[in-house]
């Protein structure tokens, strides 16, 4: 299917459109209209029912501008850049891996030189105008911006919304009554400043993603559900090769996935995937190869999709070791462990940091003290490796040298221990994951378009038609509207032009039933309740339409048919 039909019935329908259109769009920016919105809504409500409700995750809503040295700890100031080229005749500028692509194995994971070479030595052209390129050079995906007037501070547009919950980890931890795993999830607007955004809502350079952080101790990545779902069995691609269905348990004993917890994330996010309506046959779960792997990771699966684009990832399932949290520890000081409680005390050997009160009485005579405490309450990876240290002792700012402290070992009686923790993170491209749903809802025979959405995510939940508007009819269809509506369920009233017409309106865009009245209606209280898969009419009494499509819009029933299973077909 070319995606070019979908995203013009996306436009006519009102799902979405390129944004600015009016000034000439801008490349990597959608607007949702009324049916985008609430399609988007509801695959962010499922995600939540499943994150939040189901596995108690802690839901965390952070602010969207962080500054420098969040992202500077995190790895983003230094390593979160792609490598572009410009065309010398048109200017357009254009992701030098893409052009490479076919030319050597993972472009992406080169050189800017090496690159280079080869873009010249196969005399790769412009793709718009053959115009010749530039070397290629590497460029931030940030979008910079300034704090404030005056000598402001520079900020960055987040480019996910994962930095937020790793600077959290002690409130998570806490909210969690200091126990792991613990989890936070975020959902909300992400930036990345993406060299040539072409592929409509695969690639946007303001997007929406739906993140989990689920913290463990190193030692026990495993979650609690994990056994109740072991069996279940996984389309997975690992490490370049082809698809196999493996059982998570299998998956795991053979190492193909290294811990149980990468395991169990990667069946939710296949339940979630399946609930929402993407086509089994579609989807596959692709592990990233060593050096295609992004700076955090030790491993990674994608949820890929099948789509007009080609195979895209919609969810990245990653371990991220503890590289998160010990980067924000070093950077910020802050002391972001957890604590294991022995069974026993034990003599343990730690690293800790020793104040030399010798040379620190000369340099800072008076307040000495204080700074001396707060320097013992450091972790050592804050201060390893660095000249000096900036330490606040009240109101003030103080820079101590590396010569006033010494990281030792010290061997004491513990009651526990403390450890930085590990992270598994899945983390889902909401815009991404709505094009594939549609994509896989979309289907056209001889000119009749039907969106098979699932009732979970469909827009509208039913039409509600009287057959004529007149004699009554309407007045009944309405009241039938209302009282969906005021259940909470989105439900569409349409009384203009013929009644296959409106059917045909309601296909669409994805409605899985409508509901007519019609003049038996007025007779016997019964109205027919159509069901968009089969085109099949079931009667029903007008009593039963609200628990009837509640059914439908739950997601409890997986198509129209099955709610209406044992109802006689008219
Ligand atoms: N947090 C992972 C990503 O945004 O790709």
């Amino acid at each position: 299917m070319e995606s070019q039909e979908l995203l013009s019935l996306c436009r006519r329908r009102g799902f979405l459109w390129p944004a600015y259109d009016i000034y000439g769009g801008l490349a990597g920016f959608y607007d949702y209209g009324p049916l985008g919105a609430s399609l988007k809504h509801n695959i962010e409500a499922h995600w939540r029912r499943l994150y939040v409700f189901d596995e108690g995750l802690q839901e965390l809503v952070c602010p969207l501008i962080a500054p420098e040295p969040v992202f500077k700890a995190s790895g983003h100031l230094d390593a979160f850049a792609d490598m572009y080229v410009e065309c010398k005749g048109c200017g357009e500028s254009h992701r030098a891996d893409h052009l490479a692509e076919g030319l050597v194995d993972n472009p992406e994971a080169i050189s800017e030189e090496e690159l280079g070479r080869i873009l010249d030595e196969k005399a790769v052209k412009c793709p718009l105008c053959k115009g010749d390129l530039t070397a290629p050079r590497r460029f931030n995906l940030m979008f910079k911006t300034a704090i404030g007037a005056g000598s402001a501070k520079p900020g960055y547009m987040r480019p996910e919304t994962a930095q937020g919950m790793f600077v959290n980890f002690s409130q998570i931890y806490r909210h969690g009554r200091e126990k792991l795993p613990v989890g936070a999830v975020q959902l909300g607007r992400a930036f990345r400043n993406e060299i040539s955004p072409r592929q409509g809502l695969v690639r946007l350079r303001e997007f929406h993603q739906m993140e989990a952080e689920i913290f463990f101790h190193p030692e026990r990545k495993t979650w609690p559900r994990y056994d109740g779902v072991k069996s279940h069995v996984l389309p997975l691609a690992p490490n370049g090769a082809a698809v196999t269905d493996m059982s998570l348990e299998d998956a795991v004993a053979s190492k193909t996935i290294i811990n149980e917890a990468l395991a169990y994330f990667m069946w939710l996010t296949y339940r979630f995937a399946l609930d929402i309506g993407l086509n089994p046959k579609r989807i596959r779960f692709r592990q990233h190869e060593r050096n295609e792997m992004a700076h955090y990771a030790a491993d990674c699966w994608d949820l890929e999709a099948e789509t007009a684009y080609g195979w895209v990832e919609l969810v990245g399932i990653a371990d991220r070791g503890c590289y998160d949290v010990q980067a924000h520890l070093r950077h910020s000081g802050a002391d972001l462990t957890a604590f294991e409680r022995f069974e026993q005390p034990r003599e343990i050997t730690r690293e800790v940091i020793s104040p030399r009160f010798d040379v620190m009485g000369k340099l800072f005579k008076g307040d000495t003290k204080a700074l001396a405490e707060k320097l013992i309450e450091m972790a050592p990876d804050a201060v390893r490796g660095k000249d000096e240290v900036a330490i606040e002792v009240n109101g003030d700012s103080f820079t101590v040298p590396s010569s006033c402290y010494e990281i030792i070992d010290r061997t004491e009686k513990a009651s526990g221990e403390k450890f930085v923790p590990h992270v598994i993170e899945p983390s889902y491209g909401v815009d991404r994951i709505l094009y594939a749903v549609l994509e896989h809802a979309y289907s056209m025979k001889d000119e009749y378009v039907t969106l098979s959405l699932e009732g979970l995510v469909a827009p509208f939940k039913a039409g509600v038609f009287p057959l004529m508007s007149r004699d009554g009819l309407d007045e009944v269809a309405q009241e039938l509207h209302e009282s969906l509506m005021s259940n909470g369920i989105a439900a569409h009233y349409d009384e203009s032009g013929s009644i296959g017409r409106r059917y045909a309106r309601m296909d669409e865009v994805g409605t899985p039933c409508c509901v007519t009245v019609d003049y038996r209606t007025m007779e016997d209280g019964t109205v027919t309740l159509r069901n968009r898969d089969t085109k099949e009419q079931v009667r029903l009494s007008r009593n039963e339409v609200v628990e009837t499509v509640r059914k439908i819009a739950e997601g409890t029933h997986r198509s129209p048919s099955d709610a209406l299973d044992g109802m006689k077909v008219v």
